[in-house]
């Protein structure tokens, strides 16, 4: 075995608990167990095929294990016989037995470990996925993830107990004909040299094709639903399917050699045994004399040989497809880690906001950016008191707006609550109630959209935020009403009605702390003024900071901040902003 594949196998113990190695080692220790009985049938096959041959050996292997040595000659074969069945059926019910167990146990810690990584992946921060395409994390929990379990885990419970059926047939060949030794050895020698060689590498570059390939599909045919509209407007739909169709092409094709090359081994594997076995016979033929003779060691030979080439395909199938599992073994176990590291945000039980939330000499830098975003930004909002952001567009809003939820990190400073407790706790996100430049509704219920992941819906707090966002009319209007549903990203509302749905989910858990980024920009001015209205009233002890490019949304803001290229220009308010713009 290639040293890749065994760290593929150390990597894959790393990612389970100790219950679930536990369980694999069962898996295993089954699929020796039904081993065994597989080799113990395959013996008494060729001992029964002796014994019908030459009934007087029965009398002979039967008192070779201390049984009934006065038995005759038939009773002996009826007993066989009935040892033959006995042991078969046994045989049957553990595979049976065993394949249940493998497939449940294995599929158990499939659905677990998927929870645990995206448990990581929930836990992750935010500039992370800022960084990369999210199609990788689907791929990663929906492809490699699956064929860990699905490929590489069964893979080494069978090739471990195809390789112990195998040693010990082919011991037994060894000890009924020692001449074969020689003959097995070449072929495995053969077998063993094309495998690690030839194929294994293959299977392991073929393997990453299908994995990058795989990717990209994922990505374009991503991007190709989501911008559908666009595609169709621009005319760019041949272009879209074209792509998508030359990463497809690339999977396909990585997929036909894998599963072509796939059967070949059967193929040589066949050629090479069916020669032994005229070679065998041949050579027989010469020193029994008559082929009536030979049946009964000819008899055993073809079992074992018939048992040993489908277990030998079998073992070399399973360690390709162990091998082209490798990258997503490696990936899988690479996120897993990569993710723990990049777990930034802390649990502070203790966590208050009584008073104020302070920024201090705040620099923030994007990833792979050569300027800062923010620049030297120090800030107090007090609770209870109402901040109102604006700035031209790229000013730095939505990024100071992130460093206050906490959700990025500043490379220099530091942002705090109350003077001592880090904005980059669990326990802030709790009082935050936030509606995002780019709203992301779920396709399901209005309902369920305002409730966001709560199972049981606080109907009383439902109709009060519904009225709050001025939506009574509209879910009036539907037959469904609130239980309408809204379709994919919302698709089938206007932008201001999916605008009010996500401030009516920032209302709907009674948050502390308000903030809308440019929350309202859909709604025309007099269904936003009304909103604005019933917002302040319902925010009267509520901290509010709010950015917005129409500077009348934020009249009734305790102060304005102006933004320019990542600094605070000035801090100033409603009434002096109106009069140095009418200068
Ligand atoms: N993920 C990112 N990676 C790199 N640069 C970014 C990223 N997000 C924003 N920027 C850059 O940071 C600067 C500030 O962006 P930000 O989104 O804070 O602006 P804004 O004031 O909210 O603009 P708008 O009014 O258009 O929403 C811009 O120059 C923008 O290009
Ligand atoms: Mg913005």
């Amino acid at each position: 075995m290639s040293s890749s594949i065994l760290s593929a196998i150390q990597k894959m113990r790393c990612l389970l608990t100790k219950e679930e190695k536990v369980k694999w080692l069962g898996i295993i220790a089954f699929a020796l167990c039904s081993s065994l009985f597989e080799v113990a049938t395959a013996s008494i096959i060729v001992v029964f095929v002796q014994v019908l041959n030459q009934p007087e050996l029965g009398e002979k292997y039967l008192a070779m294990i201390g049984l009934a040595d006065d038995l005759s000659a038939q009773r002996s074969v009826f007993y066989l016989a009935i040892s033959v069945g006995v042991l078969y059926l046994i045989k049957n019910i553990i595979a049976a037995v065993e394949a249940f167990y493998q497939n449940f146990s294995v599929q158990k810690m499939n659905y677990q470990f998927k929870g645990r990584l995206l448990e990581r992946y929930a836990e992750l921060d935010y500039a992370f996925y800022l960084t990369r395409n999210s199609s990788l994390g689907s791929a990663v929990v929906g492809g490699d993830a699956e064929l860990m379990f699905s490929a590489g885990m069964m893979s080494v419970a069978m090739i471990m107990s195809e390789s112990m059926v195998f040693l010990f047939l082919v011991i037994m060949v060894v000890l009924m004909n020692p001449s074969l030794f020689f003959v097995i050895f070449l072929v495995g020698l053969i077998c063993g040299w094309g495998l690690v060689k030839g194929l294994m590498p293959k299977f392991y570059k073929w393997g990453k094709h299908l994995q990058e390939s795989s990717l990209l599909c994922g990505q374009n045919l991503a991007q190709f639903f989501h911008g559908f509209k666009d595609i169709v407007l621009l005319g760019k739909r041949q272009i879209f399917i074209d792509v998508y169709q030359y990463y497809s092409q690339k999977r396909s094709h990585a997929q036909a050699l894998q599963t072509a090359t796939n059967a070949m081994p059967r193929l040589v594997i066949e050629t090479l045994f069916v020669g032994i076995f005229v070679l065998v016979i041949a050579i027989l033929c010469l020193v029994h004399g008559t082929p009536l003779q030979m049946i009964g060691v000819l008899g055993g030979y073809l079992y074992v040989g018939f048992r040993l080439m489908p277990g030998l395909n079998r073992m070399i199938n399973q360690l390709n497809t162990l091998k082209s599992s490798v990258p997503s073994i490696v990936r899988v176990y690479q996120e897993y880690n990569e993710t723990a590291a990049k777990q930034n945000y802390l649990n502070i039980p203790e966590f208050q906001f009584n008073e104020i939330i302070e920024l201090k000499d705040i620099f923030f830098r994007y990833a792979n950016m050569e300027k800062d975003a923010l620049q030297n930004i120090s800030l107090c909002i007090k609770k209870g008191e109402s901040i109102g952001i604006v700035g031209k567009t790229g000013s730095g809003k939505s990024t100071l707006v992130d460093i206050i939820l906490g959700l990025l990190k500043p490379y220099k400073g530091e942002a705090l609550v109350d003077g001592k407790f880090t904005v980059r706790s669990y326990q802030w996100h709790q009082k935050i109630g936030y509606v995002s430049q780019s709203i992301y509704l779920i396709d399901d219920t209005i309902a369920a959209n305002i409730a966001f992941g709560e199972k049981e819906i606080n109907e009383e707090r439902l109709n009060f935020v519904i009225n709050a966002v001025q939506l009574r009319k509209l879910i009036d209007s539907l037959p469904k009403g609130a239980e309408t549903i809204v379709g994919e990203r919302g698709i089938r509302l206007s932008g201001g009605e999916r605008q009010r749905i996500a401030i009516a989910r920032s209302l709907y858990h009674n948050p502390d702390v308000l903030v809308f980024d440019e929350a309202t920009s859909a709604l025309d001015n007099q269904t936003e003024e009304k909103l604005m209205e019933t917002i302040n009233s319902v925010s009267k002890n509520r901290t509010v900071i709010m950015i917005a490019h129409r500077i009348t949304t934020l009249k009734d803001c305790d102060r304005i901040i102006v933004m320019e290229k990542g600094q605070i220009k000035e801090v100033t308010q409603y009434n002096e902003l109106e009069r140095s713009k009418m200068v």
